[in-house]
């Protein structure tokens, strides 16, 4: 197979967690006899500085044309004091929409090397943890009208959702949950907003047709709380833009492992777009220090969702299983003090991580 994929590196450890993707990338290739070209484009801080504007057309029109998108991060504290439109966050939003695509999938996996990592009592995840989160993303209250008055001491935000964009995603949720455990939970504010009521009828009105998924409803209040009192009650949550952003956090911190995590967000055709949940960490940017296994694995599900290749994505899981397996640890994932100081010559830079899982498949 012949793939088209266009990488934005981005800012932060951007740079350095996408190159191990690809060096990733192409050992799956080598072994499976397929290839992966890549297109470099620039999106967020580093756009801004080249050209003044967070998501360039040629960027945009670059990803709309490719097979998939591996994105790094985007974002620093250089950009930070710049107004709303012009940050680089934006070229996210730009990207989501302008890809269209409106489901998000994070899943919030606790991979049982890093167990001890996991902030949780040990007896609340005796079983591990394996959560998705299906987020809605191209609409909602990050989309909606905005504005202030006049005199600017007022400001409104707009969540506003059509029947057909919850439908989509809610399908998504439903299909997600068929693959896996068969629970899907819609969870929203529908004692209060009117759009969580009407997810609530549109979710109702799809269930029929899947009868094995059992299916819940829960305020978003209350699975903030279930999710740090038993996580494991969870298999799939479907929710809204906002309130996907914030639970998806959450559910990452409680893995303990908020560098291993990865994410597709998807629509209906064209490319799917592929990033780390975690942030560009400018701290640590260019120091061979960041763990490149978050965008590995995104690789992953990139290989899976986008082109259907199951095995060669398998490939990338069980060479990282096996890598963790067999003690390394990059930093983030190393433990306190005591634990790092005896993992010796185990305690690795982000080059050497991805040598070894590349070594691995
Ligand atoms: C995320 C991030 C973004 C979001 C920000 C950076 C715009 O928090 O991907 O979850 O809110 O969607
Ligand atoms: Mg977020």
């Amino acid at each position: 197979m012949n793939c088209n994929i266009t990488t934005i590196p981005g800012d932060g450890i951007g740079p350095d967690i996408v190159r191990e993707g690809c060096r990733v990338l192409d050992a799956i290739g080598k072994k499976f006899g397929h290839s992966f070209a890549y297109t470099e484009v620039k999106a967020g801080g580093c756009a801004i500085d080249a050209t003044g504007d967070p998501l360039p057309k040629e960027t945009l029109d670059a990803c709309v044309k490719s097979d998939a998108v591996l994105l790094g991060a985007v974002g620093g504290p250089k950009w930070d004091t710049l107004p709303g439109a012009k940050r680089p966050e934006k070229a996210l939003l730009g990207l989501r929409a302008g890809m269209k695509v409106y489901a998000n999938l994070r899943p919030a996996l606790m991979f049982p090397q890093l167990a001890a990592a996991c902030p949780l009592k040990a007896e609340i995840v005796k079983d591990g943890l394996d959560i998705l989160i299906v987020r809605e993303l191209t609409g909602g209250i990050y989309f909606g009208d905005r504005g202030r008055n006049a005199a600017g001491d007022a400001a409104w935000d707009t969540e506003a959702y059509s029947k057909g964009e919850i439908e989509r995603v809610v399908k998504i949720g439903f299909e997600s949950a068929m693959k896996r455990q068969k629970k899907l939970c819609v969870v929203d504010k529908a004692n209060i907003l009117e759009t969580s009521r009407l997810w609530r009828e549109v979710a109702e009105s799809m269930k029929g047709k899947w009868p094995q998924v059992e299916l819940s409803y829960m305020y978003v209040d209350n699975a903030a709380m279930q999710l740090v009192r038993n996580p494991n009650q969870f298999d799939v949550i479907v929710t809204s833009n906002m309130f996907g952003d914030i639970l998806s956090d959450e559910a990452s911190q409680i893995t303990g492992s908020i560098g291993m995590l990865a994410s597709a967000s998807l629509g209906d055709s064209g490319p799917g777009l592929y990033e780390p949940i975690h942030g560009s960490a400018p701290d640590i940017a260019g120091k061979d220090l960041a763990n490149p296994l978050a965008t590995i694995l995104t690789c992953a599900m990139m290989l899976r969702f986008s082109f259907g290749l199951t095995k060669e994505a398998d490939a990338i899981e069980k060479a990282v299983e096996s890598v963790l397996d067999a003690g390394w640890r990059t930093g983030d994932i190393a433990g306190g003090s005591a634990d790092r100081a005896a993992l010796g010559d185990k305690l690795v830079g982000t080059r050497k991580m991805g040598d070894l899982v590349v070594a691995a498949i």
